[in-house]
């Protein structure tokens, strides 16, 4: 029976990640060690945000021995680094948490440059809410000769990017350029199982999703598009709007669901609010590959060029159909 075929042949993230990479034999067993050293911080932190709640119980928060125990952000990023270097496989590490660029160590470099969120969306932590680990994976030409400038590459250039949500479910969305998967541990057996093949996104969705306390700060075309989704003249019902305030969880709804998500420009931030490198370049290589697309007002996301380590853009990304029609109301007012 097929059902009981799956419950015996377990596909786990590392078995795929090697299957996947047999396109690609002379990087296979480098960019599994990566993943792996990825996957060990997402579990790492999949269990401290278990456990936040009872941080005040057993000591996770506050004051011991007069020493203010670290933040969740702040330790999910030690863990993250921790490993990242530890894999022997990077060379270059940019995080959400360090104003610098960490250059790893000549002893221990690889090829790979990692850019990335530890703990997205850390305003929803003390309430339970959704969270997660968003990542972006470039290779670097000449380890031994990294500089900044390598760092910032377009993100067409990236090589696999993915994000972990931190849900009621913990779920890992992976792409290494060949399609979009999701895996959902399996705490029981501390793995990563695929349970999302070759996720699709929706052409049309019912959702957008965009924090409207912003509104009257927008501009012209993001509020023209609100604004048809809420009272649309084509006869179609209007949209729903979901807005969680994390984007992973945001997104992962957006990617299953279907829809739009908006972190737009506004008169008081004029390039929104997301990150370029580990924000908004992840997210629109997932959206891309699962059939969406992502567009910064002026032109497709991953062609953006940053200029600094933490540039910022906004962004529009979701279903295809979606984003062709605030591309259109864009391309209306110039
Ligand atoms: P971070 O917690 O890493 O600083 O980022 C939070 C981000 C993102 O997760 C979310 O989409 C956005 O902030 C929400 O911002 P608003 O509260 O301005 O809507
Ligand atoms: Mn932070
Ligand atoms: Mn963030
Ligand atoms: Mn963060």
């Amino acid at each position: 029976h097929a059902a009981e075929a799956q419950r015996t042949d377990l596909m786990t993230i590392t078995r795929h990640v090697l299957n996947e990479q047999s396109r690609h034999p002379e990087s296979r067993g480098d960019f599994t060690i990566l993943l792996s050293h990825i996957v060990l911080g997402c579990k790492f932190v999949a269990s401290a945000v278990n456990k936040a709640g009872l941080a005040k119980l057993i000591g996770l928060a506050g004051e011991t021995n007069g020493e203010e125990q670290k933040k969740l952000d702040v330790l999910s990023n030690e863990v993250f680094v921790k490993a990242l270097v530890s894999s022997g496989r990077t060379c270059v590490l940019v995080s959400e948490e360090n104003e610098e660029a960490i250059f790893v160590d000549p002893a221990l470099r690889g090829k790979y440059c990692v850019c990335f969120d530890p703990l997205d969306g850390s305003s929803n932590i003390d309430c339970g809410v959704s969270i997660g680990t968003i990542f972006g994976i470039y290779m670097i030409k000449d380890k031994d000769n990294v500089t900044l400038e390598d760092v910032l590459q377009p993100g067409t250039h990236m090589l696999a990017a993915g994000y972990c949500m931190y849900g009621s479910s913990c779920t890992l969305v992976l792409s290494t350029g060949n399609g979009v998967n999701g895996f959902t541990l399996d705490p029981s057996l501390g793995e990563f199982i695929l349970t999302h093949p070759n996720i699709k996104i929706p052409k049309k969705g019912k959702i957008y999703s965009v924090n409207e306390g912003n509104a009257r700060n927008w501009d012209g075309p993001t509020t023209k598009y609100v604004e048809k989704c809420k009272f649309p003249q084509d006869g179609s019902s209007p949209k729903s709007l979901r807005y969680i305030g994390s984007m992973v969880a945001d997104v992962h709804r957006t990617l299953l669901y279907g829809g739009i998500f908006l972190y737009p420009a506004d008169k008081k931030s004029p390039n929104g609010k997301l990150r370029v490198l580990y924000e908004v370049f992840p997210m629109s290589f997932l959206m891309e590959q699962a059939g969406g697309q992502a567009f910064t007002g002026k032109q497709r996301a991953l062609e953006l060029a940053p200029t600094k380590l933490h540039d910022r853009s906004p962004v529009f990304l979701g279903s295809y159909h979606d984003v062709e029609e605030i591309k259109a109301l864009y391309a209306s007012e110039s």
